[in-house]
């Protein structure tokens, strides 16, 4: 699937953001190995730190649809056309399912695209490394 379409995605369930205080409307669209794409927004509560971000909410709802395989996700954010790169929360749970996921963001000359492994090196894990 074309990054393109992937960020599409993600900037039409921005829209739907809940994001009354920050005012920061924030999508994510997961694409999964079978070609389904799942998105999220952020989801923000009156008591702060119970806010959401859009990538945890697209993982929650890949988990609860039954996928394990997140091969990409797109996240956009803020000023159309600027990149809004997943916070440091986020990044240790989109290493969680694929270290090797691509991240694709918008940006004012191309598209930026590095993986989960990129963004955050030596994500924490539970098993041991060598
Ligand atoms: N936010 C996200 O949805 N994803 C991120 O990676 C960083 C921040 C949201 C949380 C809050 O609702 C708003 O952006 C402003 O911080």
């Amino acid at each position: 699937m074309p990054a393109e379409t992937l960020l599409q995605r993600a900037r039409n369930v921005a829209e739907r953001a809940y994001a009354p205080y920050s005012k920061f409307k924030v999508g994510a669209a997961l694409l999964t190995s079978d070609g389904s794409v799942i998105v999220g927004c952020n989801v923000e509560n009156a008591s702060y730190g119970m806010s959401i971000c859009a990538e945890r909410s697209a993982v929650a709802s890949m988990i609860a649809m039954g996928h394990l395989d997140p091969v990409a996700i797109a996240v956009v954010g803020g000023r159309s056309g600027t990149p809004c790169p997943p916070c440091g929360a986020c990044r240790q749970v989109l290493a969680e399912f694929n270290p090797n996921m691509l991240v694709v963001l918008e940006s004012p000359n191309k598209v930026i695209v590095m993986s989960a492994n990129e963004l955050l090196p030596l994500s924490f894990s539970l098993t041991e490394r060598t």
